[in-house]
């Protein structure tokens, strides 16, 4: 089969960051060739070299034997045939889901005028055949994080692509969507388009990778054949030595001492009739479906919604959070799911971001004192390993797991004792994740609490002391550690048992 890429020498360079060093391999022409790598081993970087987003770098890439060198992601998908999945969706709100297929390009080819009925007569014969259940006259602002990325799917389809970059593509999809998502991938493969893959579950590169290619730190590292390989195998030459992938705790520390307790909290069409509790050292885990309401009941609970009904309790007094400041001063602590817009500042350094929500601890003679602003940061920087590690480099310029980090350095400043945390390990690397969730532990060992929200099964068992299992706004199920069945659990999320 013929090579539908090859990267040949390619390097980066960054301000201070060599982001890929000399990388050279090739695509296979309809191969589903996943790309894999920690976090910041450059991942992202080459796809933007690829897609024309970035276009300052040394070596060659060549597409079906010719040199190419696109000027920018338009001029790759026009001329290249060459379309990107977006690790962060990105989409017009306002617009309907033809015209956003055609945004940029319709002037090119329909002329000034662009004939809508034929476009959205051409994007709805693209959306039967990827079985969407919208059509092209809605509005985006409509659709679901999944429907958004069948879009974009839908466009590289109008546009003839013959390559798909995926970077990323399951991390805001639910169980049902990355199921059809994998579908699509299979028909794709079938009529010969050619798919890069990126993703840190590596139970995805099992499912629908023929071949894996393994950057670390900016270097090729090889390429495998997903067949003849194992997981720990990847992990391995990914990290660059042996890294368990369980979750598994090592200790236990629960005390009786109630420190949270939720009696029956609702908020109208989110969520109905919530309690529960939470012990002092203990991890409890929200298990659901994405959009099973589980985050909003924890924004409520830090007082970034309003509730309609119910109480919660703090140490055995009942707590009025009305505001988020309110919650801060009860130590509550919650690291949001959405961190793009709710986690760190543009244009603000490491250091910086890390102490935003804890300022008060780095004051001397009321002025903040950079000395230990920086030093909070490099203790934290060092245990999860956040990387690059410089204290004043500018987060949005960090990879995206590393990014997530900062945001969860910043939550581990605040003084905190009951700590939310919203999917704390999407888009973190296997041998990071295993880093975070010692952390917990010793954030437990410190006496403090932690719930934990997660659509990651294997995580939500092997951490968590007791589990609350979601589906459609309802506490379906309480259980504790000896039942923790994988199978029992998403039995309950789907709503398919019920006690
Ligand atoms: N605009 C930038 N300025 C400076 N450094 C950058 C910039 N973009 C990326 N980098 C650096 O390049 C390196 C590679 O980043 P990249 O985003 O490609 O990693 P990745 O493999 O996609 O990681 P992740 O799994 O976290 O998404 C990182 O060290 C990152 O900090
Ligand atoms: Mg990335």
């Amino acid at each position: 089969m013929g090579k539908a890429i090859e990267f040949s020498h390619v390097s980066k360079q960054f301000p201070g960051v060599k982001a890929l060093k000399d990388v050279s391999f090739s695509v296979a022409q309809g191969e589903v060739h996943a790309l894999l790598g920690e976090n910041g081993a450059g991942k992202s970087t080459l796809l933007n070299i690829l897609h024309g987003v970035q276009t300052d770098y040394e070596g060659d890439i060549f597409l079906s034997g010719e040199p190419v060198n696109f000027r920018n992601p338009h001029d790759a998908i026009i001329r290249g045939r060459i379309s990107k999945v977006h690790q962060e969706i990105n989409v017009v709100r306002d617009l309907t889901v033809g015209q956003n297929v055609t945004l940029g390009y319709e002037m090119v080819r329909a002329g000034l005028f662009v004939d809508y009925r034929k476009v959205n007569k051409t994007v709805n014969e693209i959306l039967g055949k990827l079985n969407c259940d919208f059509r092209a006259e809605e509005m985006v602002s409509s659709l679901t994080a999944g429907q958004m990325q069948m879009l974009e799917i839908a466009k590289a389809l109008f546009h003839n692509s013959r390559i798909i970059s995926m970077d990323e593509p399951t991390s805001s999809l639910t169980e049902k969507e990355t199921s059809s998502l994998f579908n699509i991938i299979g028909e794709l493969k079938k009529s010969g388009i050619t798919v890069i893959y990126v993703s840190h579950r590596l139970d995805e590169i099992f499912q629908i990778c023929d071949r894996a290619t393994i950057l670390r730190d900016g270097e090729y590292i090889a390429t495998l054949d997903v067949a003849s390989t194992s997981k720990d195998e990847l992990i391995k030459m990914m990290v660059g030595r042996n890294v368990s992938s369980i979750a598994a705790r090592t200790i236990d520390c629960v005390q009786d001492e109630v420190v949270l307790k939720v009696e029956g909290l609702s908020r109208s069409q989110h969520y109905e009739d919530i309690s529960f509790e939470l012990k002092k050292g203990e991890i409890l885990g929200f298990f659901g479906l994405v959009g099973a309401g589980r985050t909003e009941v924890m924004r409520t609970i830090f007082g970034a919604d309003k509730k309609t009904a119910g109480s919660v309790f703090i140490k055995g007094k009942p707590a009025n959070i009305r505001n988020t400041r309110d919650a801060l001063k009860l130590g509550l602590g919650l690291l949001p799911e959405e961190r793009k817009s709710q986690g760190f500042i543009s244009f603000t350094s490491n250091a910086d971001n890390t102490a935003l929500s804890s300022l008060q601890k780095y004051l001397t003679y009321g002025f903040v004192d950079t000395r230990k602003k920086y030093e909070n940061y490099s203790r934290i920087a060092d245990e999860i390993k956040i990387n690059p590690r410089q204290p004043d480099f500018l987060t949005q310029n960090m990879s995206g797991g590393n990014q997530q980090k900062v945001i969860l350095a910043r939550w581990l400043s605040t003084d905190a004792d009951i700590l939310i945390f919203d999917e704390p390990t999407k888009g973190i690397d296997v041998a990071a994740k295993m880093e975070i969730y010692r952390l917990m532990e010793s954030l437990l060992k410190e006496g403090k609490s932690i719930i934990v929200v997660s659509s990651e099964l294997p995580e939500i068992t092997g951490i968590s002391d007791r589990i609350i299992v979601f589906h459609e706004g309802r506490k379906m199920v309480e259980l504790s550690k000896p039942q923790f069945d994988e199978q029992t659990i998403l039995n309950y999320a789907m709503g398919e048992l019920n006690t």
